[in-house]
């Protein structure tokens, strides 16, 4: 990745809650403390993003595509990525690349949970790793940036 370029970690509805949130599914790790571990383990430049409303997930990714320095995107569009057809027609519009994460697999879950709206228009998808799944995203997301630069 370019020295002047950076990762984009956005997470959308109820994201802000793991931690407290059916540790069962996602853990009792906060957020938070997620995000600062994958901002210890990484050198490269990574800014992180939260919201829960939908517009405002489009503008950030619109934003972030627009500016020319954001090298890919690690998104879990939480429950977003069931209904939104908006931000897939966002992901699909820009020429970021978008890897779909998810903290719990998605296709052992309820029967609306397994259908993505987003993957289609998403590099690719990993599902099921807890925290771990953002730094798999990276990982793939690092590697295409060298892999354009090569
Ligand atoms: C989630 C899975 C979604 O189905 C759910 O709505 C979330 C979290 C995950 O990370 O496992 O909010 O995206």
């Amino acid at each position: 990745m370019k020295h002047n370029q950076y990762i984009l970690i956005l997470n959308g509805p109820n994201l802000n809650l793991v931690g407290s949130r059916e540790p069962g599914i996602y853990g009792s790790k906060p957020m938070l403390d997620i995000i600062d571990d994958i901002m210890a383990a990484f050198p490269e430049k990574m800014e992180y993003r939260q919201s829960n409303s939908e517009g405002e997930l489009i503008d950030i990714i619109q934003h972030a595509a627009s500016e020319g320095e954001c090298a890919g995107i690690v998104l879990n569009a939480g429950a977003y990525t069931h209904t939104s057809l908006a931000l897939a027609d966002c992901i699909a519009a820009v020429d970021v690349p978008v890897v779909e994460v998810h903290l719990s697999n998605i296709f052992a879950r309820e029967e609306m949970r397994r259908r993505s709206l987003i993957a289609p228009v998403c590099v690719g998808s990993i599902s099921g790793f807890g925290a771990f799944s953002y730094h798999l995203a990276i990982r793939a997301l690092l590697n295409l940036a060298d892999e354009k630069e090569a």
